[in-house]
């Protein structure tokens, strides 16, 4: 399946979600239009708001509202707003097979415009016609997992004590969350039940862990070339993934402490690096990732099955199976 087929199929409620976020981020300082408009050109796969927009019909039945569209567009520009900040955090050149904001226009303009994006998503859940206290309490929620989970990695970092709990608390914070934040609005937009609404979510939590495993899969098999950013980057920033907590799991005692010491003095010795990806692919630590990521995939297919039979439903079947297939 590819992007552009959902793009399509949702017609209309697709471009006036473009046509929203485009108009959100208006202002009269041309170095911030400008930045912006490079952005948009260069979306990225906009999963986010596709997710949002299809659930939001296949919960209703009767199609989009005008809320699910604004809620849509604010899920992709705090989606954006966080890589913005992400990328300055992770001191990133690349994003989508482009320089990043932060190369271009330094940190400081990175974060400036971030923020320029998340408030404007802000203004787009301010201007529904209904459910707007309850869509904000959603994603003020996601806003502080997701400095709680970025917060928790760098505490992490240097300690090489990360286990697989501490692992899903920071990939729920930092992806799944957000994930979830676009289901529930999507499910508010159209007055879903509660039994939907919870089903959506789930199945937005699911799929957001899976997407998060694969992207740290990407991080140990991928060239740079392919995916459009860096990788390997996570080991340099003592980043415990779920391929090394694999590998780590087939170790000996012995050697996984071994290997845990290394990460967190691999500043002090970078030949660590080849090290510890060694380690990892020859035991098996992507096979691994890989199902657990899958697991996760199948938990978010169930959890809709009490969505009424729609084609809508069909397409986020679709999309939970191509998170495992993704190649970007
Ligand atoms: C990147 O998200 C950040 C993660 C949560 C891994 P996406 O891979 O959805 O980024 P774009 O928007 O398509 O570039
Ligand atoms: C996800 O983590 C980042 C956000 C949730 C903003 P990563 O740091 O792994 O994302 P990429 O790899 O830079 O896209
Ligand atoms: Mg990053
Ligand atoms: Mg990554």
């Amino acid at each position: 399946m590819k992007l552009n087929e959902l793009r399509t199929f949702l017609g209309r409620d697709w471009d006036e979600t473009a046509a929203f976020i485009r108009s959100s981020l208006k202002s009269d300082i041309d170095l911030l239009n400008v930045t912006n408009e490079a952005i948009l050109s260069n979306s990225g796969k906009q999963l986010r708001p596709i997710l949002s927009l299809l659930i939001a019909r296949a919960c209703s039945g009767k199609g989009a509202t005008m809320d699910s569209i604004r809620f849509a567009a604010a899920s992709e520009l705090l989606h954006n707003a966080t890589l913005l900040h992400d990328d300055v955090a992770d001191e990133s050149k690349e994003r989508r097979g482009m320089p990043t904001v932060m190369s271009l226009l330094g940190g400081p303009a990175s974060v400036l415009i971030g923020d320029f994006w998340l408030v404007r998503a802000v203004d787009a859940i301010l201007s529904a016609d209904s459910g707007t206290g309850r869509v904000i309490r959603v994603f003020s929620k996601t806003l502080s997992d997701l400095a709680e989970g970025e917060m928790l990695q760098l505490q992490k970092a240097g300690t090489g004590d990360t286990d697989e709990a501490d692992y899903y608390r920071i990939i729920y914070s930092k992806t799944a969350s957000l994930f979830e934040a676009a289901a529930e609005s999507a499910a508010i937009s159209v007055g879903a039940g509660e039994e939907m609404l919870q089903a959506v979510r789930k199945y937005a939590v699911e799929i957001g862990l899976a997407f998060q495993i694969k992207d740290d899969m990407f991080d140990y098999s991928m060239t740079s070339d392919s995916i459009g950013k860096p990788v390997g980057i996570d080991l340099d920033e003592q980043k415990i993934t779920m391929p090394l907590l694999g590998a780590l799991a087939s170790a000996t005692p012995e050697e996984a402490r071994e290997i845990r010491r290394k990460v967190a003095s691999i500043h002090e010795t970078p030949s660590y690096k080849d090290e510890i990806r060694s380690f990892v692919l020859e035991k098996d630590g992507l096979a691994y990732a890989c199902r657990k990521m899958e697991g996760h995939v199948s938990d978010a297919v169930k959890a809709i099955s009490v969505l009424p039979d729609s084609e809508e439903r069909d397409y986020l079947v679709k999309i939970a199976e191509y998170i495992a297939v993704r190649n970007r």
